[in-house]
């Protein structure tokens, strides 16, 4: 065989194998291990959960479904009415106890004394970095209202909090060798998602800032995933109903807490994989044919909030 010859036929066999072990991985991630597998006792990782952005949407599905595990919840966010609320309807409906902590992650580092001294002395076995805001629209990056605004209140809520609250609580993980981290990055992180700059950036700094800290730290026992979602029916998505591709947070998080322990990074949800994967193909294939996707996909998803006058850009 020429020199050419055996130079493609190890390329065609190492894609090849590249492409099966990837796919099984891919599998067993998302589906065998969530289905068959022995689930994770969640409880068994230390007495409390902590939740950023709990009271609504992902973040309280989350703090809803691991106190319905077993566990103390202390709920984390701005609005103490609605914290309080949350509390007594998780110490109502699963016979756990709670804490709250309000602090709003837009404001600057003093919020996270804080929180060191609320949490002082609770073993904290489950870390939920959910918070986030986001564009109340996609747009372009001059397009955006309150423009400088948006930009501090992402980094510092999305990108600071998570470092932070991981900053505060891996310690105790580490020295009791166990614990489970689980941030929540978005699809935005991995495809194309020009409109969204800022956050999508910010995004992508969670699931990277994840895997590393995975890589570090998994010796030792501690658990870290970076879920990324695509729609979920919360108000951020401002969508009421759920549907196949858009589920309600309730089925998301369910789905999702069934990865842990199986997947480092995974979408979380079925057909939110199945549509990562799919956009990244593309993405491989056709570069330019997916960003023009992605920027049709937001433009309706602007003109049609614009319509129903939920939005206005800016014109700068
Ligand atoms: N929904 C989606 O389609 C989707 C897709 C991909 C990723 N995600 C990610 O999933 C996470 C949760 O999204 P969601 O849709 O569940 O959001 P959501 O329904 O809007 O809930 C946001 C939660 O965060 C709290 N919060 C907001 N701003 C805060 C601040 N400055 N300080 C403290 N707490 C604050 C809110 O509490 P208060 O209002 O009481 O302060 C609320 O509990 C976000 O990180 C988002 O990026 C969502
Ligand atoms: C999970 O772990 C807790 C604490 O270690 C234990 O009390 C409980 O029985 C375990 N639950 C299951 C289903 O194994
Ligand atoms: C901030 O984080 C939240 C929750 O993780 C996410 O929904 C939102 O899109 C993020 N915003 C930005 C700008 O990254
Ligand atoms: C959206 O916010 C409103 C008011 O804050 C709340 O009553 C409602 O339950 C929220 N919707 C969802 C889907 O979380
Ligand atoms: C981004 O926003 C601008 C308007 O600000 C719009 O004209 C453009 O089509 C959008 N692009 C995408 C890919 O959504």
């Amino acid at each position: 065989m020429s020199c050419c010859g055996l130079i493609g036929t190890f390329c065609t066999f190492v894609v090849l194998i590249q492409t099966v072990l990837g796919v099984f991985r891919w599998i067993y991630e998302n589906i065998l291990g969530p289905r068959f597998g022995k689930s994770i006792n969640f409880s068994s990782y230390g007495r409390w959960a902590l939740v950023t952005g709990a009271t609504d949407g992902i973040g309280k599905e989350y703090a809803k479904s691991l106190a319905q595990r077993g566990m103390n919840i202390i709920l984390v966010s701005r609005t103490l009415s609605k914290l309080e609320a949350v509390a007594k309807e998780i110490q109502e409906a699963y016979n756990v106890d709670t804490a709250v902590i309000d602090v709003d992650f837009t404001s600057g580092p003093e919020i996270y004394e804080k929180v060191k001294d609320r949490i002082k002395g609770k073993e904290i076995g489950v870390l939920v970095n959910n918070v986030g805001v986001s564009y109340s629209c996609p747009d372009f990056f001059l397009a955006i209202p309150d423009r400088e605004k948006l930009i501090q209140d992402i980094i510092r809520c999305n990108i600071t909090s998570m470092a932070m609250m991981c900053s505060i609580i891996l310690p105790q993980m580490v020295q009791r060798q166990k614990g489970i981290i689980i941030n929540i990055a978005s699809m935005s992180a991995v495809v194309p998602a020009s409109n969204l700059t800022i956050y999508s950036a910010s995004k992508a700094f969670a699931d990277k800032f994840s895997k590393d800290l995975a890589a570090e730290y998994e010796k030792v026992g501690v658990i870290i995933q970076s879920v990324c979602p695509g729609f979920v029916a919360t108000n951020m998505t401002k969508m009421k109903k759920g549907s196949f591709m858009a589920p309600l947070p309730k089925q998301f998080v369910e789905a999702a807490l069934k990865t842990v322990g199986f997947a480092g990074h995974t979408a979380g949800y079925i057909p939110h994989c199945l549509m990562q994967v799919s956009a990244q193909f593309l993405q491989f294939i056709a570069p330019g044919l997916s960003r023009s996707i992605t920027l049709k996909t937001m433009a309706n998803v602007r003109n049609r909030q614009i319509k129903r006058g939920l939005y206005t850009s800016a014109t700068n």
